[in-house]
């Protein structure tokens, strides 16, 4: 025991204003077709993507706290910033609609090179329709600055006479948001008594980290030893997990609880997160494809994709008598985002070509590089890694790699089996990536010596594929552009 009392934390929970929306606890659901096929383990998934209010998700449970802030203050116009396809976003549009407050949102650029789906559907056609402003920030991973250009726009809408009130990004804000899932651990350990389930191990995927923290923190203030495994979507797990302890520890101050969790505690998992925030792996598509065939669950690929990569990653090595559950926590209108992707996704299932390797560590990065390329040397630019050398540049995450040659590029990314590849100039900027169209879209007799003239950035690119890819590409009549 850990001294503490559950009830006395609860009490301290309620005791925060809190507007809530939904009506019951979301269910926890065997997962019976999952289950069958890895005999030894049973599993489970808490579907927190039925959090009902406009397509759901772990946000919801959040932003409890922040409109009950809100409305306790009176405020009557709220302000929040996140990706282009961010879910938080997308339910503050909602939640500011049923509350009939205006909402101001600032979408910042966080994936290279989105497409025009990814730029306009899913989330964003959403926003819209939930009728809030939008606002645009060309820098994704400034999340200091987002929080204060929106602090500026907050300036003057309560110049123009209106009371706003701003959800935070960055580090270092009162955790509110992660109330939602200290509270979420007492509905879940109350669910698992009442069902007599012996859940032991639980994944989640780990973001800004208010729901691993909050849920993390609130099962160990009721004692449970159950695993929480985070699921990084956001950043590499050296920089998730200071950010995690970070976390625990203002909830600790928040509620005047002194909870200690130590740093063995706080589990990450990193091996589904390349190539990086807001882009799939072949894995994380496989994982996707998975779940819907097997389950009827609809995942995205920025977060829960992600999470249920890892997830059933683990099952290859669970103990016999592990119970696993499976957070969803939502995200779904993001797979309209990436429609082409996922068709790509459904075309790869039907060619057999899966990867079946995850990525976990820059030398299984090297070692698989080496196994399909004639790169011999990696090197990490940014969470990313790339291939060192000037002919070719890899993006972990994605196996198996068809060599590419490429002339008169310093930094190159490859995103798919079949040769998506963008450019990253030697300048390294970001947003100037550029991306090249699908190999496998070529027809067949183009492979091997395909010249691409492209007057992006004025360069040119020769790009071969290695023979085994241009066999399998010649025997299944891919797409002609
Ligand atoms: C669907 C979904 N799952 C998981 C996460 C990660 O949650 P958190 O930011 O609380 O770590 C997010 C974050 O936006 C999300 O939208």
């Amino acid at each position: 025991m850990n001294g503490i009392d559950p009830q006395s934390v609860l009490n301290k929970l309620l005791a925060f204003p809190r507007c809530v929306l939904k009506s019951e606890p979301t269910s926890i659901d065997f997962l019976s077709n999952l289950s069958r096929q890895h005999d030894r383990v049973k599993l489970y998934v808490k579907r927190d993507d039925c959090n009902d209010l406009g397509f759901g998700g772990n946000k919801v449970r959040q932003l409890e706290f922040y409109f009950g802030e809100a409305i306790e203050k009176k405020a009557n116009t709220v302000l929040i910033t996140g990706a282009v396809q961010s879910n938080f976003v997308r339910l503050t549009a909602a939640y500011a609609a049923r509350l009939g407050m205006q909402c101001h949102i600032q979408l910042e650029s966080r994936v290279s090179n989105p497409s025009e789906t990814y730029k306009t559907s899913g989330n964003v056609l959403l926003n819209r329709l939930f009728g809030a402003n939008l606002h645009y920030f060309s820098e994704g991973e400034n999340e200091i600055e987002a929080d204060s250009r929106l602090r500026i726009l907050a300036g003057k809408l309560e110049a123009e006479g209106r009371a706003p009130y701003v959800i935070p990004l960055a580090p270092g804000h009162r955790p509110l948001g992660a109330l939602g899932y200290v509270l979420a651990a007492y509905e879940i350990d109350q669910q698992i008594r009442e069902k007599k389930l012996s859940i032991n191990v639980i994944f989640v995927g780990s973001g800004s980290g208010s729901t691993h923290a909050g849920l993390l923190w609130g099962l160990r203030a009721l004692g449970s030893k159950i695993k929480v495994i985070g699921v990084c979507v956001r950043r590499r797990k050296e920089m998730q997990s200071p950010r995690i302890r970070n976390r625990c520890r203002e909830i600790s101050t928040l509620l005047g609880v002194p909870i200690e969790i130590p740093d063995d505690d706080i589990i990450l998992t990193d091996e589904s997160f390349a190539p990086g925030y807001g882009v799939a792996s072949s894995r994380v598509w496989k994982s996707i494809v998975v779940f819907a065939q097997q389950e009827a669950l609809v995942l995205d690929p920025t977060y829960t994709g992600k999470t249920a990569a890892a997830f059933l990653n683990y099952l290859e090595r669970a103990a016999p008598d592990d119970n696993v559950m499976f957070i969803h926590t939502g995200g779904t209108p993001g797979i309209f985002a990436y429609q082409s992707e996922l068709e790509n996704a459904l075309e790869e299932q039907a060619l057999d070509n899966w990867p079946d390797t995850a990525l976990s560590s820059p030398a299984h990065d090297l070692a698989v590089a080496k196994k399909y390329s004639n790169i011999q040397q990696l090197h990490h630019y940014q969470d990313r890694t790339y291939a060192d050398g000037g002919v070719c540049n890899i993006e972990c995450g994605i196996v198996p790699i068809p060599k590419v040659y490429v002339n008169k590029v310093d930094y190159m990314t490859m995103n798919h089996p079949v040769g998506n590849v963008s450019q990253r100039p030697a300048n390294n900027q970001p947003n100037c990536c550029h991306r090249l169209t699908a190999l496998a879209s070529k027809k067949p007799n183009t492979y091997g010596k395909q010249q691409y003239n492209d007057n992006i950035g004025d360069q040119e690119y020769r790009v071969g594929v290695e023979p085994w890819l241009r066999k399998q590409a010649e025997s299944n009549a891919l797409i002609e552009d």
